[in-house]
């Protein structure tokens, strides 16, 4: 049997895309190669977001189309948002390419296996932009029946610069997709013309997904969108038939509540990325209000800056965003808020970039993923001269990350002697001693373990030290000692 191996760049959605494609691999009897020098077909799904992501994949691609020439039956195939923005150009760079596929045409991407495997064929493309693939719900079904063909899940290539990966899907943990695609238009940004107009998926068929994931052991799912609170609002109509017993009218509340309400198994629902536009008096109503659902929202800001953030099109200024904080932490005690910040977009200025600290500041974020600006080809603002040098953004890039730290561990601060609650991952990459799991807050927790510890049990732990990122603790072995 051919072997295979994935390699994954970018953001969850590419996470979860990569899983799907595992499946679908194994459904048509590949096995996933011990490590990729053997593997016979190896995929990269790439990223386009920022260049620096863009070379990371086309490197990689280099190398591995290199061992072709000794290996010349080998598959080497590309996917994701790169290969949509390339086209049949990426050819011209790579001849020796067997495949690229975008991510609205994933679907066929097993058939493009078996027949490079069958035949040897190479420059093998397709890049139109599909509705919902098709075969998701059927897959579904199928891996209640099959748990075996279901994949442990795999943390994408988390490079330096690209901490993108906010929630790493785990054996605990994983990921699904809810709304494809984008309509925004963010100046920036490459994602809607790689990965084409919002659309949403059936309830019914996330319900499958989400029912087969709690089946294989997941006790914390993540609903993903571009921008997830737009579920439901274009070309979109919510089945008659799924009632809201607490009467939401909004498809994003009434997918938290059916989700809840069928799937018990999930103890633990999170959905990501926010806007603070969506942040409506139902939706905090519902992550007030549904156990299940998580006090914990990735709210991308971009920037602090009012003029900044009107040449982005983001559709909301500094006064919009700090409400929407404000509410929601008024309504979900101990929430934990987090952002992505772009530093050094053409034309910002010092002031503009104290405004984005002081901003930052107010909203009092858990933890900030910070990025230099990167021009995009065909993005609005790659029209505009890229004005910060390269050396001003690493500059405000590290203030922002020390800022971050600062509040970070004083945020954290605030859970010393505190008790958690936290689902096991198992041990700690660091030391095997001892357990990581994470909080309802999405935090990092610390702690040894007993023998009744397992992974994806759910356990207390009083928290005794914070860092900026991570909290330490102690089992609280008798629950009388709350
Ligand atoms: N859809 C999500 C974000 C997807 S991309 C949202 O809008 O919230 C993840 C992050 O990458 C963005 O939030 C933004 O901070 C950053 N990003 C996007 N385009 C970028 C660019 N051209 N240069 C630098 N960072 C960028
Ligand atoms: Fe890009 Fe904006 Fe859409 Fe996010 S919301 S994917 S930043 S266009
Ligand atoms: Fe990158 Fe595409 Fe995600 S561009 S951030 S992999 S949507």
């Amino acid at each position: 049997m051919p072997t295979f191996a994935l390699h994954t760049y970018g953001c969850q959605m590419n996470v979860r895309d990569s899983d799907i494609l595992a499946r679908r691999l194994r459904a048509k009897g590949l096995t996933e190669a011990e490590t990729e020098d053997e593997a016979d077909v190896v995929i990269v799904n790439s990223c386009s977001v920022r260049g620096k992501a863009e070379d990371k994949a086309l490197g990689k691609l280099g190398l591995l189309c290199a061992t072709k020439r000794d290996r010349p039956n080998r598959v080497i195939g590309l996917t994701g948002c790169m290969a949509q923005r390339l086209g049949a150009d990426i050819f011209k760079k790579l001849p020796r390419l067997s495949f690229s596929v975008g991510p609205r045409a994933e679907s066929l991407i097993p058939q493009f296996v078996e027949r490079c495997l069958e035949t040897g064929a190479e420059q093998l493309c397709d890049f139109e932009v599909r509705d919902a693939p098709p075969e998701t719900p059927e897959m579904a079904r199928d891996d209640l029946s099959r748990l075996d063909c279901l994949n442990q899940g795999k943390k994408a290539d988390k490079a330096d610069d690209e901490p993108v990966v906010t929630v790493a899907a785990g054996p605990v943990q994983s990921f699904v997709t809810i709304l494809y695609g984008c309509s925004r238009r963010c100046s920036y940004c490459i994602v809607p013309s790689v990965r084409g107009e919002e659309q949403s998926r059936d309830p019914r068929d996330i319900l499958l997904e989400v029912k087969a994931e709690a089946t294989r052991g997941v006790r914390d799912v993540c609903l993903l969108g571009q921008s997830v609170m737009r579920y439901g609002l274009s070309r979109f109509q919510w089945p008659e038939d799924i009632p809201s017993p607490a009467g939401y009218t909004e498809p994003m509340p009434r997918l938290l509540e059916y989700i809840a309400r069928e799937v018990p198994e999930i103890p633990r629902i999170r959905f990501t990325s926010g806007h603070p536009n969506g942040v409506t008096a139902e939706l905090v109503h519902a992550m007030a209000n549904i156990p299940a659902v998580c006090p914990h929202l990735h709210l991308p800001m971009q920037s602090g800056s009012d003029r900044i953030l009107k040449e982005m099109n983001r559709g909301y200024d500094s006064a919009t965003y700090l409400d929407a904080v404000r509410r929601l932490r008024a309504a979900i005690p101990g929430i934990a808020i987090t952002t992505d910040i772009i530093v050094g977009y053409p034309g910002e200025t010092e002031a503009d970039f104290e405004a984005t600290r002081r901003v930052m500041e107010e909203a009092d974020f858990d933890n900030s993923f910070i990025f230099k600006y990167s021009p995009r080809p065909g993005t609005r603002s790659a029209l505009l001269e890229d004005s910060v040098s390269d050396e001003e953004k690493c500059r405000r890039d590290a203030i922002l990350l020390a800022d971050q730290d600062a509040r970070g561990l004083r945020n954290n601060a605030r859970w010393v002697g505190r008790i958690v609650e936290v689902l096991c991952e198992g041990p700690s990459l660091r030391n095997a001693a001892r357990w990581a799991g994470r909080s309802p807050q999405n935090k990092i927790v610390l702690f040894e373990p007993d023998d009744s510890v397992r992974i994806g049990s759910f356990v207390r732990v009083r928290v005794k030290e914070a860092h900026a990122q991570t909290l330490y603790g102690d089992l609280v072995r008798n629950s009388s000692a709350v």
